[in-house]
């Protein structure tokens, strides 16, 4: 199994329906493929952490690096994991009032990206995506029980 953190720039506004469209067809995908993780939409960017089989993983990596809804993609760390840090998939789009907080380490990740910050801005982003998936799963439950 291997965890992949990458970003790319997006092509189109955000909450555009291109970011709709990509969270169908990932969260359909990834279901199928066994891949867990968290899409980050900031303005203009993409921060993804994605873990899962290597083969299905290292297939995604190239659909998206020719993805035209993004450019610039760049893969920051490729590494092999035993364990999962994501039960599930899952897209959010990084708050105004959290993107206005400089101390927040992915915005300073978002400013200048530097190797030495990937380790920061992965728990945070590790932290978020489970707190997104919590709020889904609590959505699920809801519409499921009424
Ligand atoms: C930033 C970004 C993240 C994406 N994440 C995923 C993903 O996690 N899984 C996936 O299958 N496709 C993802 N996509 C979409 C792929 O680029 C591609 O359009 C899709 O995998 C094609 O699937 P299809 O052949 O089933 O239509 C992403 C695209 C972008 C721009």
């Amino acid at each position: 199994m291997i965890r992949s953190f990458f970003k790319a720039k997006a092509r189109f506004p955000i909450f555009s329906v291109s970011d709709l469209e990509i969270m169908r067809t990932a969260m359909r995908n990834n279901e199928r493929d066994g891949i867990t993780g968290y899409l980050l939409r900031d303005n203009n960017t993409y921060l993804n952490v994605v873990e899962g089989p290597t083969a299905a993983v290292e297939a995604m990596l190239r659909r998206v690096a020719k993805d035209s809804r993004a450019f610039d993609f760049q893969i920051f760390s490729l590494m092999p994991t035993q364990e999962r840090q994501y039960p599930a998939w899952c897209m959010g789009y990084h708050e105004h009032a959290e993107s206005q907080v400089k101390a927040c380490p992915i915005n300073t990740f978002l400013a200048t990206p530097a190797a030495q910050s990937v380790g920061p801005v992965l728990e945070a982003m590790q932290m978020l995506g489970l707190r997104q998936i919590s709020n889904d799963r609590r959505v699920t439950q809801r519409t499921a029980s009424s």
